[in-house]
């Protein structure tokens, strides 16, 4: 799909030149041949100084590039990574198969090896096309022709941007596809093709069947697949990448969730529900591709939560895989129970610190919006390192409280240790109290509520339709920087 190349093009071969320019300057000098009319254009009012905006510009002969794009970077005083990163939201396929990026006039006073990073995964992300089911197909192909005056080798920039990149796109065909096209044994069968993709001798992969899960007495997880024809899948990955404890990344994995038997009355877009799943196998992928030096551990609980005769009902108690006993409140409240023996297990396979990805309540939603990823922990020095991640990534994250009153409200059962719900206040926070329940001495903890970020029906500028790969890119920097 994309192909970067640096230097690599003859400076003026004909394809479109993509040319950096901001809001207070009154004219751009890209060539001599070409200044009086670009200082004409800006004399005349006819560029466009809105941020991200495109201004086509054809150069009728007077220069090689047919076409000249100039792309508005917004204020030059406030301008950083993540402005940057905005302005190139039209930058993609539509501009043209091949396009010559102009590096330098895209960065500003910015370090130019950052600069090449973002603009490898901005555009990467922003040339995204989910046409798979569609009988007409998108070209999305581009090759990107980097071009720099600076005598600098940026090799390794790119691959890490671009293999950040293909991760995140990744994840999002994971979650816009649909349920009839990815189950439980589906995910299954792509993480074993990621692996083998990977080829890597320090990854490890074992899927458990449905008798295996039981052998483990993943009672909690196994609860939630009780209606379902298909299949459950625990899918545990490993990466021994260097030294220090495992990292352990848990994912939500409902492929569908229709509430169970506590049934939802909308359940559109619920097959997003599996988007904590995609996130920890992109990270991993991203991880593996750039050999970040960490020991991780991926571990997905994948099944739907589905109907029929043998399903969970309310008042149910069922035992989850630590022994704790769980009295089911509402079958929808089923993520958290899946989640419950992930975390087990991914501690009982050694993860001294464990982080989980979840769209695990509407509470959230309502809380955050569907802009701002909730964080729950157990560790401030984990929660602050989390958090200048998720700056650096230019993802926005809010810290949530757990307190005493919500952990009371989870134990509160007449006839078990847990209730999985516990009614609406503090929806979001109860849903990280009973996780906590789960989380043993001396383990450090993270719990990501992306409930509202995954998945974007209503896009504002910049964003696309579906799938966002939401945290990804945060959870990636946490990781990377575990050893910077
Ligand atoms: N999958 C939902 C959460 C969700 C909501 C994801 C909106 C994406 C968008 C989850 O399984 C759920 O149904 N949670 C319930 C919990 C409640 C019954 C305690 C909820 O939030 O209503
Ligand atoms: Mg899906
Ligand atoms: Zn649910």
């Amino acid at each position: 799909m994309l192909q970067v190349l640096i230097n690599k093009r003859e400076k003026d071969n004909k394809n479109p030149l993509v040319y950096g320019f901001f809001e207070e300057q009154s004219s751009v000098l890209i060539d001599d041949a070409l200044n009086e009319e670009i200082i004409d254009l800006f004399n005349n009012g006819f560029i466009d100084k809105k941020l991200g905006a495109v201004n086509k510009i054809y150069s009728l002969g007077k220069l090689k590039n047919n076409v000249v794009y100039l792309v508005c970077l917004g204020k030059l005083t406030t301008f950083n990574l993540d402005q940057l990163e905005k302005a190139l939201m039209n930058v993609n396929y539509k501009l043209g198969s091949e396009l010559n990026i102009n590096l330098d006039s895209l960065a500003g006073n910015l370090d130019l090896s950052e600069v090449v990073k973002r603009v490898v995964t901005a555009i990467g992300y922003y040339n995204y096309v989910f046409d798979e089911l569609q009988s007409k197909k998108v070209n999305n192909e581009l090759t990107l022709n980097l071009i720099t005056n600076k005598q600098l080798d940026f090799t390794k920039e790119v691959e890490e941007a671009f293999n950040l990149v293909t991760a995140l796109n990744n994840v999002r065909d994971l979650v816009n596809k649909p349920y009839n096209h990815l189950n439980a044994v589906e995910l299954a069968e792509y993480a074993e093709n990621l692996v083998d993709e990977l080829d890597n001798k320090k990854v490890g992969l074992k899927i458990y069947n449905k008798k295996e899960i039981e052998e483990l007495e993943m009672h909690a997880f196994l609860g939630v697949n009780k209606g379902s024809k298909t299949e459950p899948r625990l899918i545990h990955l490993t990466y021994n990448g260097g030294k220090g404890e495992y990292v352990g990344l848990v994912g939500k994995g409902v492929m569908f969730d229709t509430g169970g038997y506590s049934i939802k009355t909308n359940m559109l877009n619920m097959k997003c529900d599996m988007a904590g799943a995609a996130t920890v196998l992109g990270v991993f992928e991203a991880v593996v591709k750039n050999e970040l030096p960490i020991n991780l551990q991926v571990v997905v609980c994948a099944t739907d939560n589905k109907i029929n005769g043998s399903a969970l009902v309310p008042d149910d108690v069922i035992t989850a895989m630590n022994k704790l006993t769980i009295e089911i409140k509402s079958t929808d409240a089923e993520g958290r129970l899946t989640l419950a023996d992930a975390l087990t297990f991914t501690q009982q396979q050694g993860a001294k610190e464990v982080i989980d990805i979840a769209t695990l309540t509407g509470a959230i939603v309502v809380a955050l919006g569907s802009d701002v990823t909730g964080l729950f922990g157990n560790d401030q020095e984990m929660i602050n390192n989390f958090l200048k991640a998720s700056k650096e990534a230019n993802e926005e994250v809010w810290h949530m409280p757990i307190n005493d009153s919500i952990r009371k409200k989870v134990r509160d059962s007449k006839v078990a240790d847990l209730l999985n719900s516990t009614g609406r206040e503090m929806g979001a926070s109860s849903a990280a109290a009973f996780l906590e329940a789960f989380v043993e001495e001396g383990t450090k903890w993270l719990h990501l509520d992306i409930a509202g970020t995954a998945f974007t029906t209503s896009p504002a500028n910049g964003q696309f339709y579906g799938a966002t790969a939401a945290t990804v890119k945060s959870l990636y920097t946490y990781l990377k920087n575990k050893n910077a």
